[in-house]
């Protein structure tokens, strides 16, 4: 696509982390039964793809918790849908696409702790640690990457893109 200005994970690099990704929860949560929360909608294919790379007992669902518009986060965190299952006692796994200030993430776990859960962690594929305002644990974390904007596998600019099975950096064209 002539948007993109490279290729920054190509198909098979995204796979082959998700693979570990799912190796390391398996080991992890050993014996154990796990409920993976995606957040919508950038985390679906990731989601997707981990939930079958993980050989435990699962359950999950999603929530969409979050506005992001353009390119740069606004702060303000509102719950659009939420869960119906009751999560009291259960090992919750939040699953992102993309952590950036990690303000979204780290509200969302305090109404989680709040409802009761076991044990609250969290993976994402990719992480942007320069912006971070917030203090969060992120227990897996699949590519750390420089503070620039991406877009496909799920996450989009505008609504589009999400739907490259490759992850990209946009040309800056596409910002005016
Ligand atoms: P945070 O609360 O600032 O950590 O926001 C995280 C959310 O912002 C992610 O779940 C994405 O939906 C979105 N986001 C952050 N950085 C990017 C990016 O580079 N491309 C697309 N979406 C992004
Ligand atoms: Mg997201």
């Amino acid at each position: 696509m002539a948007e993109i200005k490279r290729v920054l994970f190509s198909e098979e690099e995204i796979q082959k982390k998700v693979n570990e990704l799912g190796e390391e929860i398996t080991k992890d949560y050993k014996g154990k039964k796990v409920f993976l929360l995606g957040i919508l909608k950038g985390a679906v294919p990731f989601m997707a793809d981990l939930m079958r790379k993980i050989d435990l007992d699962l359950e999950y669902d999603f929530m969409d918790v979050s506005s992001y518009e353009g390119t740069a986060s606004r702060g303000e965190v509102r719950i659009l849908k939420d869960i119906s299952t009751s999560i009291d006692g259960k090992n919750i796994l939040i699953v992102e696409d993309i952590i950036d200030t990690g303000v979204t993430l780290s509200y969302l776990s305090k109404i989680l702790s709040s409802r009761g859960a076991a044990s609250i962690e969290i993976v994402t594929l990719l992480s942007k640690p320069e912006r971070r305002k917030v203090d969060l644990p992120v227990k897996y974390n699949g590519f750390v990457i420089e503070d620039e904007f991406v877009i496909g596998y799920g996450m989009d600019f505008n609504e589009k893109y999400r739907g490259l099975p490759y992850i990209g950096i946009l040309d800056e064209s596409q910002y005016k």
